[in-house]
């Protein structure tokens, strides 16, 4: 899935500096003299782009006060036999501009380009200043490095309302990524209202409290928390989703995480659970049972899912499945469990014409695994290794990359530090395809999944401090390859401050400081400033439990020995 590189335009990286777009456009030519958008300034298109040009007048004409009406000025076209499907081609001259793309989602990708192209407060709700609205000459071809430009949202561990995921999907956008994974249920919430199983949201919705910090030091906190959404709500997100060409691939944790939904229907459960569970990280007794009730459900639940999101993969989970639940409750052979399961609900979705997308873990389950289905390795970069030689495509999502919940900050002022450190110098370096695998292998990895697991993230503030800019350098990495040129490394090293680099990182950060943030701030993003936490940002409430990276990778070898092993793909990583 590589890009393939255009003859027409040479690569240069200072010019795309110069315009300051994140991610990195593959090809800019700058030019002398500027369009400026007046209120005079039309759009045409023809009606297959009627929804990007309505997108373009939506977030630019109360921003600019230029409405775009049908006329002349900025021209959309299709251009698919000479573009890439997600590719586009924007030139700017001082009269008019034209965009072409490979497909819909292609010009909706160089819309993107175009919005940044304008000062920061085209990305404000309404107008803050009259000043011209200038576009520099140039021409820019661009097209994604890869196909898969994921995040994953849990919005099990902390609810998060409607709106604040609508506005995440626009945040998404801008950053021309275009999957949004949400991981709908774990055993701290169910979010997913599903009919026939009214006490999965009545009971599985709402726990009594929640762990403050990180699990060693058994802080709680007394204050409830819960939400759903309801099917239509849903609904809604898929479709304004779609209309940004973002395919929405819902999660339901199956058969382990599942201590909410047994806290509703403990006839469900492998073993009896106390409620809707209020702490995290461990394994959670929260595990089905192996019986024709526990299956009725599951497929009760996928037939709603299918009915609500039309995407292709739907996740139904399998990490993390402790076995201790099924040996208490006496079954001769409980680790053949998982597999089984796996099996089983492979079916469930085949019946709907869908595809399982499973944790990394599926791949233990052997011949029970579907050899269609799309594994997202997480455990650092061995699941996307053993997945892809085994012959699966995979979604790189290593957490020792892309996990958003870990620190961004050794200071001892970064809020409730978790796990490895993970600067946005690390986030940058990111490549989805691992040095490990061969060039046949690499192309089954069809991107790359950013993660934002939520047990630290209680609203979406703490959403926005985690995400960016990281997600801004993840971004980067998925849609231009970032670092693929000759300066690919930062200088400063993994685990550095930002800032500091050379080559493709400094020229991120040259961007970030000279456009993007602004852009950010424009929109409403509470991001981390680069220095560190603002005072309000910090939680000296709530302890953290900061690793070592080390020690992680360590931990990961040992915890990857079951898919290793299983897949029979061992060594040569
Ligand atoms: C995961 O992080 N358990 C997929």
């Amino acid at each position: 899935m590589a890009t393939s590189s255009s003859s027409s335009l040479s690569s240069a990286s200072s010019s795309a500096a110069a315009v300051s777009v994140v991610p990195r456009p593959a090809r800019v030519v700058p030019g002398a003299g500027a369009f400026v958008l007046t209120a005079a300034t039309g759009v045409t298109h023809p009606p297959e782009l009627a929804a990007e040009a309505a997108w373009l007048r939506g977030a630019l004409g109360p921003a600019t006060g230029c409405l775009l009406a049908p006329g002349p000025g900025i021209t959309l076209l299709l251009d698919p036999d000479a573009l890439p499907a997600e590719g586009y081609r924007l030139e700017i001259t001082t009269s008019a501009v034209e965009l072409r793309g490979g497909s819909a989602a292609g010009v909706f990708a160089g819309l993107q380009t175009l919005r940044q192209l304008l000062p920061a407060d085209a990305f404000r709700r309404a107008r803050v200043r009259t000043a011209e609205w200038s576009l520099p000459v140039c021409v820019i071809e661009d097209e994604p490095a890869f196909g898969w430009r994921g995040v994953m949202l849990d919005v099990a561990r902390h609810f998060l309302p409607k709106q604040d995921v609508l506005r995440f999907v626009d945040l998404m956008a801008v950053h021309r990524l275009n999957v949004l994974h949400l991981h709908l249920t774990d055993d701290q919430g169910w979010r997913i209202e599903v009919p026939g199983w009214p006490r999965l949201t009545s009971v599985g919705a709402w726990r009594t409290g929640s762990m403050r910090g990180s699990r060693q030091h058994e802080t709680f906190d007394e204050r409830p928390h819960g939400g759903y959404y309801t099917g239509d709500d849903l609904r809604e997100i898929v479709a304004y989703a779609a209309d940004r060409h973002i395919t929405v691939v819902p999660e339901i944790d199956l058969p382990a995480h599942v201590q909410a939904a047994v806290a509703a229907y403990p006839s469900l459960g492998a073993v009896p659970v106390e409620g809707v569970r209020t702490r995290w990280g461990g394994l959670s007794d929260g595990v089905l049972a192996p019986t024709e009730e526990a299956l009725g459900f599951c497929r009760d639940v996928l037939a709603e899912v299918c009915t609500i999101f039309p995407s292709r993969y739907v996740c139904v989970g399998g990490d993390e499945v402790p076995t201790g639940p099924w040996e208490r409750m006496g079954h001769p052979d409980p680790g053949s469990l998982g597999g089984w399961f796996v099996a089983e609900l492979a079916g469930m979705l085949a019946a709907h014409g869908r595809v399982l997308f499973g944790w990394d873990e599926v791949l233990a389950g052997g011949a029970a695994v579907p050899s269609d289905a799309l594994i997202g390795g997480w455990r650092g970069e061995h699941g996307t290794i053993a997945a892809a030689r085994a012959g699966f495509d995979v979604v790189a999502c290593p957490d020792t990359s892309v996990y958003l919940d870990y620190r961004q900050g050794e200071g001892a002022d970064e809020p409730i530090p978790v796990g490895p450190l993970l600067t946005l110098a690390d986030v940058y370096a990111f490549r989805p395809v691992p040095s490990a695998l061969s060039a046949e292998d690499g192309a089954r990895v069809l991107g790359g999944q950013a993660q934002i697991w939520t047990e630290h993230m209680d609203s979406v503030r703490r959403i926005d401090y985690m995400a960016f800019p990281r997600l801004c350098a993840f971004a980067e990495a998925v849609w231009s390859g970032a670092g693929s040129g000759p300066s690919s490394e930062p200088e400063s090293g993994p685990g550095s401050e930002s800032g500091s680099g050379s080559g493709d990182f400094a020229d991120f950060v040259a961007r970030l400081t000279s456009g993007h943030l602004a852009r950010l701030d424009a929109l409403g993003v509470e991001y981390r400033p680069l220095h560190g936490p603002h005072p309000w940002q910090t939680r000296p409430d709530a302890a953290g439990w900061p690793r070592e990276r080390a020690d992680r990778e360590a931990e990961l070898l040992e915890l990857t020995r079951d898919i290793r092993g299983a897949v029979g793909v061992d060594g040569g990583e």
